[in-house]
């Protein structure tokens, strides 16, 4: 070890030891699962807080990291809701504004006279920055929080350990399991990464439309008007040269009609949602959907008797209806609330976009994935949500798109009018340069709280043409995204050894 190794460890090491001995450091102000989101653009940080202070103020101050010289950001009043079991809250919310870039900060919440303890958070340069993607960690999926808030922890640790430079972390859903079950947020805000990094989450099936979501989290840019549900409402935010926008997708999923072309829980039909997901879907007759599925989208070690199809044949795996066939199930349906849902996302996303005409990328999260190779993959909901999003996406040029909800790892081809662009220009470095389309990215569970098989049908059947690369690990995961004003670059990693497991560059001249 050299002298300057062991005098950052020395410092390091009293840092420590001053910050465990020193009540100064406590605060005397409770804020309980402090939580940062991105702000409406680099200068700024939104933060949200629960309290139990009888104080009606919410305030933030912020010094840079070394100097005690804290700046006020305008306070606001305290939000008192409840839930739908009953429980009160009281909640905070406040906007931090013109932070410098590239500054190590320390901030501190309270009511403007008692303060928390201080944490760190440190601006980056919003002309080359990085992001993480996770998705599903779900806590409490698992039938043991404690368990799926420890792995959650443990993928937020290796994460920033490893990259130490991001800016912030997308969320594709269902962070927890149960919508109003508040010992999971609880677990899920408890490492200590997310007192200092801000998560922009989308909502997933799981946190439905409840209003626990909504008392969790500042979002800016959100939406009153388009994708709102109790939970959330759209909204988007700018860092540098890219528009990050994430849709709720949950109104639009609960508008997809259950009856009407077929279907429905008849004799030899899958009972619905038995398995409790959410959504009736092909694999409800698994008892439920907790574990690693192997037999045929039912969790190992549980059989599920699967329905006989018409004409007898016995299980196996379900066969997937050619597009054709399902054009016509969608046409059979009254899919008028479906397309007016999608509709208010297109007028969000155009808003968004018309509000910041320059910018070079554009990326877009919702929580459904549209393009996966795991066991949700033909579920008619998503499907039809393909079905009449890709074209808005396609004309907004929307170079990326991030999901979640299959917990098995998906990246498609470039994608547009629904079809796979495979010939592509490589450069000598191996990215794609100016390509043609948009690329869909569906991340796995990024606390291995509950995975999914692969689809059965996978890769054999033409209807994964879209899929370039499709893997179930069965081992938390999450992505690296660097970006910069020509260069767009994904890397994921499972968090077990650090291994990359895929990764893939766009280069935009
Ligand atoms: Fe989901």
């Amino acid at each position: 070890m050299n002298k300057k190794h062991l005098f950052i460890n020395l410092t390091a090491f009293l840092t420590v030891q001053l910050f465990a001995v020193l009540p100064l450091f406590a605060g005397s102000y409770t804020a309980t699962d402090i939580s940062l989101t991105p702000g409406k653009n680099a200068t700024k940080l939104n933060l949200n807080w629960q309290t139990t202070s009888s104080s009606t103020r919410c305030a933030v101050q912020i010094a840079k990291s070394g100097t005690t010289l804290f700046k006020n950001f305008v306070p606001t009043t305290k939000k008192t809701a409840s839930d739908l079991t009953g429980a009160s809250y009281s909640y905070c919310e406040v906007e931090a504004s013109n932070l410098v870039s590239d500054t190590d900060y320390i901030y501190r919440v309270g009511d403007g006279t008692n303060w928390s303890a201080q944490h760190p958070y440190s601006t980056r340069n919003p002309n080359k920055f990085s992001f993480f993607f996770v998705s599903d960690p779900q806590i409490g999926a698992s039938g043991d929080t404690a368990s799926d808030g420890s792995s959650w922890s443990n993928t937020l640790v290796t994460m920033t350990d490893e990259f130490s430079d991001a800016a912030f972390i997308m969320s594709g859903g269902d962070q927890v399991d149960t919508a109003t079950n508040e010992d999971q947020y609880t677990k899920f805000f408890a490492p200590a990464a997310l007192t200092s990094l801000p998560i922009a989450p989308a909502v997933g099936n799981h946190e439905g439309s409840a209003v626990n979501f909504n008392y969790h989290y500042n979002l800016p840019n959100e939406s009153s008007t388009y994708g709102v549900n109790s939970a959330a409402g759209d909204y988007y935010f700018t860092y540098g040269n890219a528009l990050f926008i994430v849709l709720n997708m949950e109104p639009t999923n609960s508008l997809y009609p259950s009856s009407g072309g077929g279907g429905g829980g008849g004799p030899g039909g899958p009972p619905p949602d038995t398995d409790k997901d959410g959504v009736d879907d092909g694999h409800d007759y698994c008892p439920n959907d907790v574990g690693l599925a192997t037999n045929n989208g039912c969790p190992e070690g549980q059989t599920g008797t699967k329905p006989v199809p018409p004409g007898g044949g016995g299980g196996g795996c379900s066969d997937i209806i050619s597009d054709a066939d399902f054009e016509a199930k969608l046409a059979a349906k009254d899919m008028t609330a479906f397309v007016a849902s999608i509709n208010q996302h297109k007028a969000f996303m155009q808003g968004a976009i018309a509000a910041n005409p320059t910018v070079k990328w554009k990326v877009v999260m919702w929580h459904y994935s549209i393009y996966s190779a795991g066991n949700h993959a033909a579920d008619s909901q998503v499907r039809a949500i393909r079905y009449y999003m890709v074209d808005v996406l396609d004309d907004l040029k929307v170079d990326l798109v991030l999901m979640g909800h299959d917990h098995a790892f998906t990246r498609t081809y470039q994608m547009e009018n629904d079809n796979p662009q495979k010939n592509q220009t490589a450069n000598s470095n191996g990215q794609i340069v100016d390509p043609t389309g948009t690329l869909y990215i569906t991340q796995s569970s990024s606390s291995g709280s509950k995975y999914y098989d692969l689809n059965c049908k996978y890769p054999a059947d033409p209807y994964f043409d879209y899929v370039s690369a499709g893997t179930q690990l069965y081992k938390p995961q999450f992505s690296y995204i660097s970006v910069d004003d020509s260069t767009l670059s994904i890397s994921t990693y499972r968090t077990d050894t650090m291994q990359e497991i895929d990764t893939y560059s766009i280069l935009k001249n």
